[in-house]
């Protein structure tokens, strides 16, 4: 199991005025309490989507029977998604297929290549399509959209739609897998009259929660990731944060607690998450949307506008120790980071046993890079305590579907929690939605006409600003 070290977030290593003292954790003990309570009812009352999700065979099911169905002759599988509709595809991927996985060969690799086009960056989309063209009648696009209109997927749908038209005429609507609202919305009408297979998008699970229902498994599976595996890590991880006695020793319980002290009393409204491991900070990139998009909120439950929320921050160990470090050091003691670790990396590399002679180089021979990187890790841990900077560390023992499922449901939870730390709806998004209408608007969409005007005069440059 994934585990949370938080000593040095203590005020034993970093001092009161930075770290949780044992009063700290005394004061916030009650709001800890009802807020694991709120939220345990809330998921025993079936209101929380997400939380069904690791238990639910059904779509794995239905997950399953499309990937009988595709994987065997696939040899490439295009997301067409954004926001939540992407980032946990990309994260699974990222984590557990190896970085070079779409140029290993078609024995080697464990299903199609994967690309997912989560942007809609004119040079992006061509080269990736240019890049099909010969293979594009083994190729499966999957159009990822829960509410079925979202600008970017859709514009990226209706020029993919068109190409298979033209270049694979006959059977072009088979390699279109759509993942959408079960009964309702754009995407699932025309699904249903151009007659592409169909995956359902969880009503009562936000884009942010679903990397858990067929938004991400569909591509997971595809590429042969166990969905099985991953699904039972989170399914623990669900065990253990709805269940532990004790909210000391339940991780979600005490991140949450640590985040909010940190948040409030301590004044560190930056959140980083820094993995030392490549492999895992694309799920820093699912956690900077799950933090902000929940958390982020202008009022709270009664309508009081507060402004709230943590502003989330990626980095990677050891990479930008070389970039961030000096900044999270000796700048404002605003953040709080919390490290990912792993104690067996998925592969392995030794420094060869040369340099002998050489009085800066020799300490590094024969050593393993998994070595080098841990200590590497330990240093900026010891480095940033040194400078009264609180941090925590999530250890996974491996990088696997297990392991992976755990972490995301452990975030999941967490974010509810917070939610109900700060007295907001972690479940709504309405500065994103408001994006939507007004892009809807300048691209001249009926009955977005109002907002399209305002924003047009409002983007007016105005020449006397120009330098
Ligand atoms: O978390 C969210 O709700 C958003 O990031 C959405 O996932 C994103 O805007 C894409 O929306 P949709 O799936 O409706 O196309």
């Amino acid at each position: 199991m994934i585990q949370l070290y938080w000593k040095n977030a203590t005020a034993a290593v970093v001092g009161a005025r930075h770290g949780m003292s044992p009063g700290d954790m005394e004061k916030v003990d009650a709001q800890i309490r009802s807020a694991h309570q709120a939220v345990v009812e809330q998921v025993r009352a079936g209101k929380l989507g997400y939380a069904k999700l690791p238990v639910r065979d059904d779509y794995k099911q239905q997950v399953r029977a499309l990937v009988d169905r595709y994987r065997k002759d696939a040899t490439d599988l295009v997301v067409l998604g954004i926001g939540g509709s992407a980032l946990g595809n990309l994260a699974l991927q990222a984590a557990l297929n190896p970085s070079n996985y779409n140029s290993l060969t078609d024995r080697v690799r464990k299903g199609p290549r994967l690309h997912v086009l989560d942007n809609v960056d004119p040079a992006l989309v061509s080269e990736t399509l240019k890049g099909l063209t010969r293979r594009l009648p083994t190729t499966v696009f999957n159009v990822i959209s829960k509410s079925g209109e979202t600008a970017e997927t859709a514009s990226q749908f209706m020029i993919v739609r068109e190409l298979l038209r033209r270049k694979v005429p006959g059977n072009w609507a088979e390699r279109i897998v759509a993942t959408t609202d079960r009964e309702k919305g754009t995407l699932h009408d025309i699904a249903r009259a151009d007659g592409y297979a169909m995956l359902p998008v969880p009503g009562d699970v936000g884009g942010r929660f679903s990397v858990l229902s067929p938004v991400g498994l569909f591509s997971a599976a595809m590429c042969g990731i166990d969905i099985d595996e991953l699904l039972a890590g989170a399914a623990a991880m669900k065990e253990k944060v709805e269940n532990a006695g004790d909210w000391r020793r339940n991780p979600a319980c005490v991140l949450a607690a640590i985040k909010y002290v940190m948040f409030t009393a301590k004044k560190k409204p930056m959140h980083v998450m820094m993995p030392y491991s490549n492999r895992l900070y694309l799920l820093s990139d699912w956690y900077r949307q799950l933090w902000a998009e929940s958390l982020g909120k202008a009022v709270d439950r009664k309508g009081n506008e507060i402004f709230t929320g943590p502003t989330p921050i990626k980095a990677l160990g050891a990479t930008d120790q070389h970039s961030q470090i000096q900044l999270y050091r000796e700048g404002p003691n605003d953040k709080f980071t919390v490290f990912l670790e792993v104690e067996t990396h998925p592969g392995e590399t030794r420094v060869p046993d040369v340099f002998s002679d050489v009085p800066g180089l020799a300490y590094l021979r024969r050593k393993k890079l998994s070595k080098l990187l841990t200590a590497e890790k330990q240093a900026t841990e010891y480095a940033m305590a040194h400078s009264k900077r609180p941090t925590a560390t999530i250890r996974f023992p491996e990088i696997r579907p297990a392991t992976v499922g755990q972490f995301l449901y452990l975030y999941e939870f967490t974010t509810s929690l917070m939610g109900e730390l700060l007295d907001i709806n972690p479940y709504d998004q309405p500065a994103v939605e408001l994006g939507k209408q007004a892009t809807f608007g300048l691209m001249k969409r009926e009955g977005y006409e109002k907002i399209g005007r305002k924003i047009r005069r409002f983007s007016k440059v105005d020449e006397q600003f120009l330098a």
